[in-house]
């Protein structure tokens, strides 16, 4: 470091002090000459099936801290980044590793329900701050939510249960469900049931295959015989690519529609190409939205990714709006943990998907859309569900 820039950091770093102690907050950690950075653990698959899921979210969430210059709450920002792989056996050990070993000041993942509710455990005994820009298990936000843990994306009841009541609303009364043998898919499915059973409709089987098989021709034999009035699938990432292509070449396309929550087509359509058009889904998130915030948000991600946004991508950016919203509000004064974590419940996120709030369980209270493909998008038909809250069942903070 120059003589310049050394005293330059100084004065940055006295000013920071000033401006924490005239907020009434501590230093969190202080090293002579230089003002310490805030530390962000980024867990997140970067292969496997979900990995472009995570490099979206990675990719989307940087690109909400750059335009506020690289900083939070004036403090610089490091990053430790962990490919989680999506395996939930080395959730544990690899939350770990962000927490105690490496000292992170906030925990930032993951994408599968599995692997996030190892997060979460790890969060709860360590008391650190996590942020959810993906995983949807329900119980995250609920049995086991705490005020020390936020989500930016959805829980996996509310996709499921907007279809489920747009399915029951058109008279269909018999379906089978097919997903993955994995929280994701259970809830998911259950969130359809619901919607689907309050409208007089059933979920007659529930064909399941292990995370993250994709041998669907058993299941695809199965619907055939069982002839449903619809399907309802979750999948998602390379899965979902998969499912869709066999779904079409078995012949079931022109005879049983296929829906699903919008993960199925969302980040998807090239690679599926003509198998997925026509396709109707539910999501936070669709194509032709017509908002300025949406489409800002767009033109600057395909400038610093060099493809188009996602949903996903959605996710990742609106985890670092509510981080900049957080440390805002502290001066970037981590360890002032109450006031952070008020600030991140009463943020009004201005989302690509449209604005939402938190619910008291820390999930978005959001509109779901019904979307059908058309070409490589996700067409805004409707809103299924206006401002839908996950129940939050089990959560004490409710
Ligand atoms: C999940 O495991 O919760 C999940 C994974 C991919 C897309 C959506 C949800």
């Amino acid at each position: 470091m120059t003589k310049a820039t050394e005293t330059a950091s100084r004065r940055r770093v006295l000013a920071g002090l000033a401006a924490g102690a005239a907020a009434g907050f501590l230093p969190a950690r202080f090293a002579i000459g230089q003002q310490a950075k805030v530390k962000l653990g980024l867990m997140l698959p970067y292969t496997g099936t979900y990995a472009a899921l995570g490099k979206n979210i990675d990719e989307a969430f940087r690109l909400a801290l750059a335009e506020k210059g690289g900083r939070l709450g004036g403090r610089e920002v490091e990053y430790v980044v962990l490919d989680d792989e999506s395996d939930p056996a080395k959730g544990a050990e690899n939350a770990n590793k962000l927490v105690s070993r490496d000292k992170v000041d906030v925990l930032i993942g993951t994408v599968h329900s599995g692997v996030a509710m190892a997060m979460v455990k790890v969060a709860t005994d360590n008391d650190s701050l996590l942020i959810i820009p993906n995983a949807g298990a329900d119980a995250a936000t609920g049995p086991a939510c705490a005020p020390n843990i936020f989500r930016t994306s959805f829980s996996n009841w509310q996709p499921g249960f907007a279809m489920g009541k747009v399915a029951a609303a058109r008279g269909q009364k018999r379906a089978v469900a097919v997903s993955w043998d994995y929280a994701a898919g259970h809830e998911s499915i259950n969130g359809f049931k619901e919607g689907f059973a309050a409208g007089g409709g059933k979920v007659e089987n529930e064909l399941l295959l292990p995370f993250p098989q994709v041998e669907f021709q058993a299941i695809l034999t199965q619907i055939a015989a069982l002839k449903p009035e619809l399907v309802y699938t979750f999948f998602a990432g390379g899965g979902a690519v998969k499912f869709v292509k066999d779904y079409a070449a078995a012949g079931l396309g022109n005879s049983v529609p296929l829906v699903g929550a919008g993960f199925l087509t969302d980040g998807t359509l090239a690679a599926q190409g003509a198998a997925a058009q026509g396709l109707e889904t539910t999501l936070h998130y669709a194509d032709g939205l017509d908002l300025p915030k949406d489409k800002a948000f767009r033109a600057a991600f395909k400038k610093a990714a060099n493809r188009e946004a996602d949903v996903y991508a959605v996710q990742g950016y609106d985890t670092g709006q509510l981080l900049v919203a957080g440390l805002a509000a502290v001066k970037g004064e981590v360890t002032a943990r109450k006031e952070l974590i008020a600030a991140m419940e009463k943020a009004e996120i201005d989302s690509p998907r449209g604005k939402f709030t938190l619910s008291k369980a820390h999930n978005p209270v959001q509109d779901i859309y019904l979307r059908k493909v058309q070409g490589l998008e996700n067409r805004y038909v409707s809103v299924a569900a206006k401002a839908l809250a996950d129940p939050a069942r089990g959560c004490k903070m409710v």
